[in-house]
């Protein structure tokens, strides 16, 4: 097992790298479609080959297929206790899903989601996005609830500003818990954590850093850098929200070239120094959850946490991807 690290100030401990899951929606659901559909077989060799090689976590969330990336977690997990394949218990974070929703469907919404992770308790739970019809102290009554209840333990939030973050940890604190996460996107072509006062805000109250789409969706792995035609597979709405196209591949050219040059000099790929930058630049408060659709990706991705840049590497790296 990989070195863990503490998820904000609880009492969980989880490695630098969760396995991301939104790639097992199926093409469910107005969410689903980003991805082509992965076979059942290569998301149970995905997660079986993931948590016997250093990863302890996985997130979910309730909008990813309406509920089938959650189904194919449960289903998985059932599988490899059957076969005795797992040596401990995952951690399993998901999210309940606001967007023109009130506190109210907190509640109704949660047996759900333990019904298809077939679990008790799901270990973290997050709101997805600040946009539910409820105030932020509502829907956050309601979380200290299920955590009460037993059916969560730790709670979190995605997509918050600074702001909102501080108002989340505040509330919670008010009633004897902590915000344990706040899980953005941030990765070296996309840094707005560390300009918006997300990063700042959370190193200062102790709260995790999950870092979505650690990869900008395949770009940082330098498939597409290599081989531009290699675009024209990719969903249309994957390639407007990661900004996948030519331009961006010239623009990003000096920072592939480092990430190429450092790949060659650890005997690694690129997508392994692009996820080392992530979990190591800042100290230890960032984890990143990579998706992966093929057993090759999730095995190299999980090579990243056998080496560590060093502190000049960290920041060359930063300093180039400022200057883009
Ligand atoms: N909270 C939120 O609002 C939010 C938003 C987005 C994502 N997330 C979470 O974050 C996770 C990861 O984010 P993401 O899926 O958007 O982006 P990502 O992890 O940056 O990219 C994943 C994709 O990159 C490609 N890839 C992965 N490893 C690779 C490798 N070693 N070599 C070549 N290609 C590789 C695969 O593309 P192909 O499938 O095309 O091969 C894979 O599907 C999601 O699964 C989800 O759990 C959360």
């Amino acid at each position: 097992m990989s070195k863990l690290r503490r998820l904000g100030q609880t009492d969980l401990y989880v490695s630098a790298l969760g396995l991301g899951t939104w790639q097992y929606s199926t093409n469910e659901g107005k969410n689903g479609t980003m991805w082509e559909s992965v076979e059942a077989e290569t998301i149970y060799d995905i997660i079986k080959f993931s948590l016997q090689n250093g990863i302890n976590w996985l997130d979910t969330a309730e909008i990813y297929g309406n509920g089938t990336s959650e189904n194919f977690i449960g289903n998985t997990l059932q599988r490899l206790k059957k076969e005795a394949a797992l040596l401990r218990e995952p951690l399993i974070a998901s999210k309940w899903f606001p967007l023109a929703r009130a506190a109210s469907s907190i509640p109704k919404t949660i047996d759900t989601r333990l019904k298809y992770l077939q679990v008790p308790t799901i270990d973290l739970y997050q709101i997805h996005q600040p946009t539910s019809r409820s105030s932020l102290d509502k829907q956050i009554e309601a979380m200290v609830k299920l955590a009460e209840a037993n059916k969560i333990k730790q709670i979190g939030v995605s997509n918050f500003t600074a702001k909102q973050m501080i108002k989340a940890d505040l509330l919670l604190k008010e009633r004897g818990m902590t915000l344990a996460s706040n899980q953005v996107k941030y990765n070296l072509l996309h840094k707005k954590p560390e300009k918006n006062g997300v990063l700042e805000a959370a190193k200062e109250l102790g709260i995790t850093i999950i870092a979505y789409s650690p990869l900008q969706q395949g770009l940082l792995t330098g498939r597409f850098h290599e081989q531009p035609e290699a675009l024209a597979k990719i969903s249309r709405l994957r390639k407007i929200q990661s900004h996948l196209n030519q331009k961006t591949i010239k623009r990003t050219q000096p920072l592939y070239a480092e990430l190429k040059k450092l790949s060659l000099e650890y005997g690694v790929s690129v997508a392994q120094i692009s996820l080392n930058w992530l979990i190591h630049s800042q100290g230890s408060m960032v984890l990143a959850i990579p998706g992966a659709s093929k057993l090759k990706q999730a095995q190299e991705n999980i090579g990243t946490l056998e080496f560590t840049l060093s502190n000049a590497q960290l920041k060359k790296l930063s300093a180039i991807s400022d200057c883009l």
